[in-house]
């Protein structure tokens, strides 16, 4: 039975958004270079949006002035809008070059993220071999999380329970209405995504959520003081062992008071 008063105490508030960005960065750097000294590959699972560009744009910089090699990274994307080309301006794929891909050592064949093509009737197996391979390479080290401002993780909107894996999903109008500026309105973004699972995310062994901004108070109060609850997935991260929860001072002005 799990308490709903239970709040967690792995949170670390950030006086800006590029401390707490930095924090990220520093930790995903500490481990990638802890398994090169280990002569391992290391799995991370990867988030698009806002929130991580700037763990991504301090990742680059660690990579271009500190040598900080990609060499033995293994990357795992969170989700990708459905249907869709990865050579579309807004596709994930194309986010994940843009700001993190293209400027780094990565090995293209380390890089898995859904592919917004796979027909109807491959997609239930390519989302289970998503899975697999995951699973194959001995699970995701350190997933790396956004929030939505409707309590999703990934693309698992409200109603997403615990079991569930990567999968086709309808996106919630929320977070049709939060893309609807990237697309140039509400009518030219996808109505569906395909996304990593709750079950696939909290497997992981590290989970870092980061929420930025003033944005993202509310769900973030939401999220770590209401109820756990499907209706709110990621309120279902606050009572995992492995959660880090890290917000600058904007997205945690409600759980400070
Ligand atoms: C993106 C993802 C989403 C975002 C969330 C927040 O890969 O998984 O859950 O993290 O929608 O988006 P931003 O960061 O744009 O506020």
């Amino acid at each position: 039975m799990i308490d709903k008063n239970t709040l967690t105490s792995n949170i670390i508030v950030f006086a800006k958004e590029l401390d707490a960005s930095r924090a990220v960065a520093k930790q995903i750097q500490q481990a990638i270079v802890a398994k090169q000294s280990a002569g391992q590959p290391i799995v991370l699972g990867l988030a698009t949006g806002n929130t991580p560009k700037l763990v991504y744009q301090e990742l680059v910089r660690m990579h271009k002035n500190e040598g900080l090699s990609f060499e033995n990274v293994i990357t795992f994307n969170l989700d990708e809008y459905y249907p869709m080309m990865p050579s579309h301006q807004l596709s994930y794929h194309n986010f994940m070059n843009i700001h993190l891909f293209s400027h780094v050592n990565m090995l293209p064949e380390n890089i898995n993220i859904p592919y917004g093509q796979w027909s109807k009737a491959e997609l239930i197996e390519k989302c289970k071999i998503y899975d697999e391979k995951i699973q194959q390479l001995g699970g995701i080290d350190i997933q790396l999380l956004g929030i939505g401002r409707n309590g999703h993780i990934g693309f698992n909107e409200p109603g997403s329970t615990m079991d569930t894996c990567t999968r086709l999903i309808d996106l919630h109008e929320t977070t049709r209405n939060d893309a609807a500026k990237d697309f140039e309105g509400l009518h030219n973004v996808p109505y569906q995504a395909i996304t990593m699972g709750i079950q696939t995310i909290t497997s992981a062994r590290k989970i870092l959520l980061l929420a930025l901004g003033e944005r993202k108070s509310v769900i973030v109060h939401k999220a770590l003081t209401g109820e756990i609850t499907s209706d709110v997935p990621a309120s279902y991260l606050r009572v995992l062992p492995q959660i880090e929860f890290i917000f600058d001072k904007e997205a945690a002005a409600l759980i400070n008071r």
